[in-house]
């Protein structure tokens, strides 16, 4: 809100709601996107994929059983958009949002640009897909306000040739060799970190920072977990709870 200080001044982390604020609606929905602009968090992480006739959606997983009423196993990425469209992507997290829709990435950025940044992570590896994701930051002219995610390699080199004016960010998965052998990739400005991984591991915040680029935390949810990756001078807080995370976050 405008009676905000700016987050230079106050040096506290962003605060970047986990697939919306994900536990107070469906997750990588459009009324998740909503309440965490409503909640006043700094940016929306989300998942993207492309379905099989070539349109950018939201979904995490690769598969419809979790999060959709549909239970048949389908690899949500081989149905076309208009088949994503017909599902209920709502009642399984509660029956009050019964019939919320999947979105497609379009309508995403057209819901939060100017309001908040966002974090996207190119989950699906459909060839094709980074080049498709660019060209709407272009049009849409986010390229600015955007970080793209993925735990992939291949996907960040791309991204980075695509535009280099692009952040990106390597995710780091529960078992990974050594932070150092990544860290001076030049593809790669940032990295998220899982949680556990930090609270191991704390000099790795120091070790990113010292090569000027930034760390992030996922995902931290609990009271005791925010406050310690405050203290641990992240840059931001990836969460389903964006709205304790603020609160936390402003504490410092
Ligand atoms: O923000 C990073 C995190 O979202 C990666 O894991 O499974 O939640 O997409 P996942
Ligand atoms: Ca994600």
């Amino acid at each position: 809100g405008a009676d905000r200080q700016p987050i230079e001044l106050f040096n506290r982390p962003s605060v970047i709601a986990h697939r919306g604020a994900s536990i107070y609606a469906p997750e990588n929905t459009l009324i998740a996107m909503e309440t965490a602009i409503a909640q006043g968090a700094d940016a929306v992480e989300i998942d993207v994929r492309m379905s099989s006739d070539g349109v950018l959606f939201l979904f995490h997983d690769t598969v419809v059983n979790r999060t959709t009423n549909l239970s048949n196993g389908a690899y949500i990425e081989s149905l076309t958009f208009e088949q994503i469209q017909t599902l209920d992507a709502g009642t399984w997290y509660h029956p009050a949002f019964s019939g919320v829709k999947i979105p497609s990435l379009v309508e995403v950025l057209e819901l939060i640009k100017g309001k908040v940044d966002l974090y996207l992570e190119i989950k699906g590896r459909t060839p094709g897909i980074e080049a498709k994701v660019v060209e709407l930051l272009i049009e849409y002219e986010m390229i600015d306000s955007t970080t793209l995610m993925s735990f992939s390699r291949d996907q960040l080199r791309v991204i980075k040739s695509l535009n280099p004016d692009l952040e990106t960010m390597m995710l780091i998965p529960v078992f990974f060799g050594s932070l150092s052998e990544v860290l001076d990739l030049d593809y790669v400005d940032s990295y998220g970190l899982r949680f556990d991984m930090i609270k191991a591991n704390p000099e790795y915040i120091q070790m990113i920072h010292i090569r000027e680029k930034r760390a992030y935390g996922w995902t931290i949810n609990r009271r005791a977990d925010i406050q310690m990756a405050v203290s641990y001078d992240v840059d931001g807080i990836i969460t389903d709870d964006p709205l304790l995370a603020i609160e936390l976050a402003y504490e410092k």
